[in-house]
């Protein structure tokens, strides 16, 4: 028997950079984040547990990732079984068995586009379904959405099944009231569709990709040096929890897209403003960024038609209407190649799936 489950990607429009150093082993963030689910780029993972007879306290792990194996010493082999040990120290069952682990991403790995979020999401999809003792919450999206989060920060918002327009709370203050345990924030930091995909399907999508000439700052360790260097880093959190969340979501909620243009421009600004404030700094744009970014606010003359957002990496993702699609897909193609972009729109989230791996 095995059990597989597939899980979208995300991009967020308001962002997660930063974990709560009172929960940092949690991975609780020091604010909420928002995102869309994306339709069409996904994670396919299929998971086989044997319960163990006995000898070894840790599970074994097979892992095979876009048809290739990883030995236990390699990065991607390291990535999950630490994930499996993180879920082992909430739900200790899971240590009797042993895994077979397979995925496939539905795009190229180095692509440019994030695998970590459909990764986990599908992943514990995937363990919730295979393993008896999670089968409580194989269909408790908040629950394993909180669980996704130990594998990666954006996992979480890949789970909701409904997908869509989704919410990662933050659960607990930041700094913590005296009220915010461990046990509190791991039960409130959860992801929850606000609004499902019908709501607007007029919204697209595009992933530009971006030449990269650096090696870049991993997430991971970049966010852990804004936190504790930056020092205006407090204020943009508040700024954003305060003032750019309900902004956000009442624009989603209105379908007003010069509004909601407006906010995802400043958001992606705010994000690489902290990593610049960083110390040392943190540079994730490149030239071929800023060409993007110029040509949005060109197209935006008069009304606002188009919105940019960039993650820890030079790579572009764009939002317009259905009706400017094709006048933003032109001004992209003439800066980074018809070839580098991918048109999408809002998608559903994490589900089972009867085709196997093997
Ligand atoms: O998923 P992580 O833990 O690598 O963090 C992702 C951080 C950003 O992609 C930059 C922002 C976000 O909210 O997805």
């Amino acid at each position: 028997m095995a059990t597989t489950a597939t899980a979208p990607t995300n991009i967020a429009v308001l962002k997660y950079w930063g974990k709560n150093p009172a929960f940092e082993e949690l991975m609780i963030p020091t604010k909420s984040s928002l995102s869309f689910t994306v339709d069409g780029l996904f994670t396919k993972t299929t998971v086989e547990a044997k319960k163990r007879a006995g000898g070894a306290t840790k599970p074994g792990i097979s892992f095979m990732l876009n048809g290739k194996k990883h030995a236990p010493a390699d990065r991607e082999h390291r990535y999950v079984a630490d994930f499996v040990a993180k879920v082992g120290m909430h739900h200790p069952a899971i240590d009797g068995y042993d895994y077979r682990i397979e995925s496939e991403n539905n795009f190229p790995t180095a692509a440019g586009y994030a695998s970590s979020a459909s990764g986990f999401a599908a992943l514990i999809k995937a363990m919730s379904g295979e393993v008896p003792e999670l089968s409580a919450i194989r269909e408790d999206d908040q629950k394993l959405s909180a669980l996704a989060r130990l594998g990666s920060g954006s996992a979480t918002r890949s789970i909701p099944s409904r997908g869509g327009f989704v919410v990662w709370e933050r659960g607990v203050g930041y700094p913590p009231a005296s009220s915010d345990t461990p046990k509190k924030a791991m039960e409130r930091s959860v992801a929850r569709t606000l609004f499902p995909p019908e709501h607007w399907p007029e919204l697209s999508i595009i992933y530009a990709k971006v030449r990269a000439e650096e090696k870049k700052v991993k997430s991971r360790a970049g966010m852990k040096a804004s936190v504790e260097t930056n020092p205006i880093y407090n204020a943009w959190v508040d700024f954003e929890e305060k003032k750019m969340r309900p902004e956000m979501e009442a624009a989603v909620s209105k379908k007003d897209f010069p509004a909601l243009a407006e906010k995802i421009m400043m958001a992606s600004n705010n994000l690489h403003q902290i990593c610049l404030g960083t110390y040392p700094p943190i540079a994730y744009l490149n030239e071929t960024s800023f060409r993007i970014i110029e040509a949005a606010h060109e197209m935006n003359a008069g009304t606002l038609k188009a919105a940019y957002t960039f993650d820890a990496g030079p790579n572009a993702v764009l939002f317009s209407l259905k009706k400017d699609e094709s006048r933003l897909v032109s001004a992209l193609s003439s800066i980074v190649g018809r070839e580098s972009l991918h048109i999408s729109r809002m998608g559903a989230g994490a589900a089972f799936s009867q085709d196997h791996l093997f």
